[in-house]
């Protein structure tokens, strides 16, 4: 017998046995409409005098993502979850849960409120609520432990990682594995359960011992690693409470987890899941791609190490070698953290060719140009590469700042020619910028999104201009922390400020790490084009000048002891000063808030420009360059996402009172003033 609720659950008889299979695309979300047909499904099986067992189940790619998580935020919808699973966890009927792919979150949940799990041996499981914010609110902190014990669930709660099947059955989540269809090893546990092969447990029923030690650990390395983030201190709370009576705990969790749903920090890192799947939503999507076998990566630097995998060219034959032992270097660090498979690290080793002739590009379908930023050197590269490569390759440039259309230009193809910016380290780092030049075809923007998509990256779309997206606002970031430094913060300051904020690092220790004489190359070559009425600070320059040129160099901003590092350079101090003496400057305090402020603005004002020059297609395009390419906290959700907590009139108001020091750097961006008048939010945009 078979019955459809509402079509997003089928009920199924097989003998004794009740079938309850999810059927709610893309990925089963258990928002109102899936909790309430699971709900009806399960209350008809249960009230059916035929029936003795019930299985819920997928057949779907998996099991579920847990909660919608569009859901949160808005008031809840009765049967709420933990309604839902407080009914399965008291049924008086075995409920089994037979999972594949992956149960997260409150999927995770509700087959914790089941009375038996079987997995398939290739699932995942995990509850990643404080990856949103948030913690199980679902009766998962205290079902978990009861399972568990104490100080495992605290490493899966606090932590959110996925916990693989052999993990999930030998710690208890799990109590058997299959390998067999996920249908039939439902059914299988069910019969089992009935004969008593398995036993079925009601989770509720179960005790949990006090484990003061694991607790207190657990505070202590939350507190060190995470400073800026509430959910996973709140979730290990939550936990703790599983050694009361089940139904303190369960109110205990739901009072934290409801304020951790009220609170920014899972507004921020939600709005951070959602940019990181919007920034496909481009003009070219439905543009046919083009079959990429092969990839050419010319230049055997910095980024042309970190991008390359199969061929690399290098013009300097004696840099070849250095170049293949980066690339090995990089891989074997893949395969040391996991990332790669013992075959996979084995294969990209085989495909790897390091070479400096450049008529190896022919064979390529993608060529990527990482060579030095310099405008003639990258022409003159491309104009070879047109006379090279084969027809319907691709001619992508790693520039950072230059003019793609003039790249372009010195080539026969213009609509082959693209932008890719990657970022450094490159095979780390997620973002990569997709430059559109004015003649780029839509097939060749299509497939480089296909391309970046299938390396794990975050493909974003942009056009030209100069520093594209994320280093257009970076350099205006940047201007508002140097003239700090001159009006009088110091640098550790600054830097403290914005790692308080959430930065892993600040500004002048990213510097460091950069290289100052690589920002210095950039200034240099803009010196021409710079505005006569623009405040200039020389503190970076003379800092450079005095060799400091960062961390590869043992002393930048500060002093590094093999690359650790150690001290404020008082060198670096000292030039500060006496620029501020040089300019009749009166240094003044600033405290962190008003430091942060600054910088954000600054940042947020750039942001506001780049959407209104359209080089950004969506508001939150610009949050995913900042938080998958720039090391914007995530939990803050973006420079956009800011916008609209802070809101138009309280950044103009900002933005008015500074431009009474500086009218020339502070200017109220014309979108905004268009946002406040028709009290519309950058969210807005994003439709
Ligand atoms: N709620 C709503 N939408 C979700 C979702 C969820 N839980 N999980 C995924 N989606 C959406 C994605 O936004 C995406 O939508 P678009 O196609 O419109 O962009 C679509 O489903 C497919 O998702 P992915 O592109 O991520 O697909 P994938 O196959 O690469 O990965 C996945 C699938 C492993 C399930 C991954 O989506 C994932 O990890 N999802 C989040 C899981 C999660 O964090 N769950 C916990 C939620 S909190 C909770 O459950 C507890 C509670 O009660 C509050």
């Amino acid at each position: 017998m078979k019955d459809k609720i509402e079509a997003i659950v089928e009920i199924e008889t097989e003998g004794e046995i009740g079938l309850i299979r999810l059927a709610k695309p893309p990925v089963n979300a258990l928002g109102v409409a899936l909790r309430t047909a699971v709900y009806e499904a399960y209350n008809t099986l249960s009230n059916d005098p035929g029936i003795r067992a019930i299985v819920l189940y997928d057949e779907g790619r998996f099991f579920s993502a847990g909660a919608d998580i569009n859901d949160f935020g808005k008031a809840d919808i009765e049967p709420t979850l933990p309604q839902v699973l407080k009914s399965l966890n008291n049924s008086k009927k075995p409920v089994i849960a037979a999972l594949h792919g992956v149960a997260f979150g409150g999927a995770l949940e509700m087959a914790l409120a089941c009375h038996l799990r079987v997995g398939a041996t290739g699932l995942r499981v995990g509850l990643p609520e404080v990856k949103l914010g948030l913690l199980p609110g679902a009766g998962g902190a205290q079902r978990l432990p009861r399972l568990t014990g104490l100080a495992r669930a605290i490493d899966i709660i606090c932590s959110g990682r996925d916990v693989p099947a052999k993990e999930a059955l030998a710690t208890g989540i799990l109590d058997r594995l299959f390998d067999a269809p996920v249908r039939d090893a439902g059914i299988s546990a069910a019969r089992d359960a009935l004969t008593g092969t398995l036993e079925p447990k009601r989770t509720d029923a179960l005790v949990v011992s006090e484990d003061p030690g694991a607790a207190k650990a657990a505070r202590i390395g939350l507190q060190a690693k995470r400073p800026a983030l509430r959910a996973p201190l709140k979730a290990l709370e939550a936990v703790c409470s599983a050694t009361l009576p089940i139904e303190q705990g369960l109110a205990k969790e739901r009072a934290l987890f409801m304020e951790l749903m009220a609170g920014e920090e899972r507004a921020g890192l939600v709005h951070a899941f959602f940019a990181e799947r919007a920034t496909g939503r481009i003009p070219e999507r439905d543009a046919e791609s083009r079959t990429i076998k092969k990839v050419a990566v010319i230049g055997g630097g910095t980024m042309g190490v970190g991008i390359a995998t199969t061929l690399l060219i290098e013009a300097q034959a004696a840099r070849i070698e250095t170049a293949r032992n980066g690339v090995v270097a990089n891989l074997g660090g893949a395969l040391s953290r996991g990332k790669l498979s013992d075959e996979g690290h084995a294969a990209a080793l085989g495909r790897l060719e390091c070479t400096d002739v450049l008529e190896k590009v022919a064979e390529a379908d993608l060529v990527i140009e990482a060579i030095f930023e310099d405008i003639t050197a990258k022409t003159m590269l491309f104009n070879k590469l047109d006379v090279v490569c084969k027809s319907g390759a691709i001619l992508a440039t790693n520039t950072s700042y230059l003019d793609v259309n003039e790249i372009a230009a010195a080539t026969n193809r213009p609509e082959d020619v693209i932008g890719l910016h990657f970022f450094s380290p490159a095979h780390v780092m997620r973002l990569v910028e997709i430059v559109v030049a004015k003649k780029t075809a839509p097939e060749c923007v299509a497939t480089a999104f296909a391309l970046v998509c299938k390396l794990g990256k975050v493909p974003v779309r942009a056009v030209v201009c100069d520093g594209f997206i994320g280093n257009r606002i970076l350099t205006q970031y940047r201007r508002a922390a140097d003239y700090l430094l001159l009006d009088g913060a110091s640098f550790t300051e600054i830097d403290a400020a914005l790692e308080e904020f959430g930065f892993a690092m600040g500004p002048f220790s990213v510097s460091d790490l950069a290289g100052l004489d690589i920002a210095k190359a950039t200034r240099d070559r803009k010196t021409a084009a710079r505005p006569s009425d623009e405040r200039y600070s020389n503190v970076a320059d003379l800092i450079c000048d005095a060799g400091c040129f960062g961390r590869k160099a043992g002393q930048g901003y500060y002093l590094y002891e093999t690359g650790k590092k150690v001290a404020p350079n008082p060198g670096a101090e000292r030039i500060v000063e006496a620029e501020r003496r040089k300019l009749g400057l009166t240094p003044r305090t600033f405290d962190r808030d008003e430091i942060v402020a600054r910088c954000l603005t600054a940042m947020i004002a750039e942001a506001v420009r780049v959407q209104q020059d359209g080089i950004a297609l969506h508001p939150v395009d610009i949050d995913a360059v900042e938080l998958f390419g720039y090391g914007f906290p995530r939990h803050r959700g973006g420079p956009m996402h800011q916008a609209d907590l802070i809101g138009p009139t309280k950044l103009i108001r900002q933005i008015e009172s500074y431009a009474t020091e500086d009218p020339q750097f502070w200017q109220v961006p014309a979108l905004l003033r268009d946002m406040q008048c028709e009290g519309r939010s950058f969210a807005d945009l994003n439709d």
